[in-house]
């Protein structure tokens, strides 16, 4: 049984290539009417119109919408506990920073992300990663950043790889040993640097255990100069680097992440133009995430006004404990269109091709085109318009990843 036909497609909408896509291609997409995929060992093998081709099994779309698998590229996956007594601060609008500053916020998970064993962190991230499939979610990236120091960055990072291994959904691994300063650390900030730089990104390339290096490139986190330096020798261990920028101050990490060649820079609450020219030149992608910028009662990314530089934005849950506990990027892709104004077939490939190349999935995802993973997701939803206009139901009907049907 290894030619699989989706038939009765109402709407085929996708992206298409293997590459971020700027500008105004950002909201060229296909919109096929009465399609049919053809699937053949986990792969597409043919996408048409009308008459459809025999095949060892159907599965029939009812005349809905489908799309290509939701690909989420920021997350931080890993982590032991939740932060719901820090809601009671956010209400009465004591900042992130303060909190983060007051041994809290990242520092809090931290210490209950020591206590927790591998298997602890894997049960855990597992039932989110079973969430995130059932809102449309089949290829996600994941980063460390709660254990900042060596053996525990490693046991996230492992995690990573063990869940990797037993889910359906495809994880792309990321360390972001520098999410935090920890506190031992406040007055000699540069033995910290050098822990990351000497020892951490050493360990972390010699076990294969991540393709990108992350920062935290913010007021009372990392500067920029940091941020350089650390990414600078994951360059050198063949991380790729990526950065949170301008999520709350603008202190030069959109600018950094051009001029350094990020695949992607994160946040870009309040990227100044600079930043934006910046990575429209190192052709960085922006990884927007609107639903932080609702839970931290903050303004919007200016999205538009980076898709009118060229720059290809993509958007992501940014699923956290603590700014954003949130998997479902049906939500994001809401805000997307209301928040950043996007259309609906720019925000189609937010979520999915130009968030496939964020983390260097785009040759294989975020696509429903031959040669491309037969990863789709048949919604209960007539068309794209509808699933981007429906706020709060998830409209999910069934996902597919390499072919099988996983969920619904
Ligand atoms: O992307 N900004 C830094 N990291 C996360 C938040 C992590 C946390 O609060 O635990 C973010 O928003
Ligand atoms: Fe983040």
């Amino acid at each position: 049984m290894n030619r699989t036909l989706i038939r009765n497609i109402g709407q085929l909408a996708t992206p298409t290539g293997r590459a971020a896509k700027r500008g105004p291609d950002q909201g060229e997409i296909v919109l096929l009417e009465n399609a049919w995929v053809l699937t053949e060992k986990g792969m597409i093998t043919a996408v048409g119109t009308g008459e459809a081709p025999t095949a060892d099994r159907v599965i029939d779309a009812g005349g809905q919408l489908v799309t290509p698998g939701l690909v989420d590229a920021h997350t931080h996956l890993i982590f032991g506990g939740w932060r719901q007594n820090e809601l009671a601060m956010k209400i009465r609008n004591v900042p992130y920073l303060e909190i983060l500053a007051a041994g809290g916020g990242i520092h809090s998970t931290v210490k209950a992300t020591h206590a927790a064993t591998e298997e602890a962190l894997i049960e855990k991230a597992a039932a989110a990663l079973d969430e995130m499939l059932s809102f449309g979610t089949t290829t996600c990236e994941a980063k460390s950043g709660y254990g900042l120091q060596t053996d525990e960055e490693l046991k996230q990072l492992r995690a990573i790889r063990a869940l990797n291994e037993r889910h359906p959904i495809d994880l792309v691994p990321t360390f972001l040993g520098a999410h935090a300063l920890p506190p031992a650390y406040k007055e000699r900030r540069e033995d910290f640097i050098r822990l990351l730089c000497d020892e951490m990104i050493p360990a972390v390339a010699e076990e294969k255990l991540a393709r990108f290096c992350d920062v935290f490139c913010e007021t009372g986190v990392f500067t920029a100069a940091e941020a350089e330096e650390i990414l600078k020798a994951g360059k050198r261990y063949g991380l790729i680097p990526k950065i949170h920028a301008d999520e709350i101050d603008p202190i030069g990490g959109s600018q950094l992440a051009g001029r350094i060649g990020a695949i992607s820079a994160e946040h870009l609450i309040v990227c100044p133009e600079e930043g934006i020219e910046s990575m429209a030149k190192g052709g960085t992608i922006a990884c927007c995430l609107p639903a932080t910028s609702f839970y931290l009662n903050a303004t919007y990314a200016p999205a538009r006004k980076m898709i009118e530089a060229g720059v290809p934005v993509a958007l992501a849950s940014d699923f956290n404990p603590g700014s954003c506990p949130c998997l479902n990027l049906q939500l994001v892709m809401n805000l997307g269109c209301l928040k950043y104004r996007m259309t609906p077939e720019e925000v189609l490939t937010g979520v999915t091709l130009n968030a496939a190349a964020a983390i260097g999935m785009a040759e294989r995802v975020g696509s429903a085109e031959v040669g491309k993973q037969a990863d789709l997701v048949i919604w209960k939803a007539p068309d794209l318009n509808y699933l981007c206009y429906r706020l709060g139901s998830n409209l999910a009907g069934t996902v597919i990843k390499k072919g099988e049907i996983c969920h619904g």
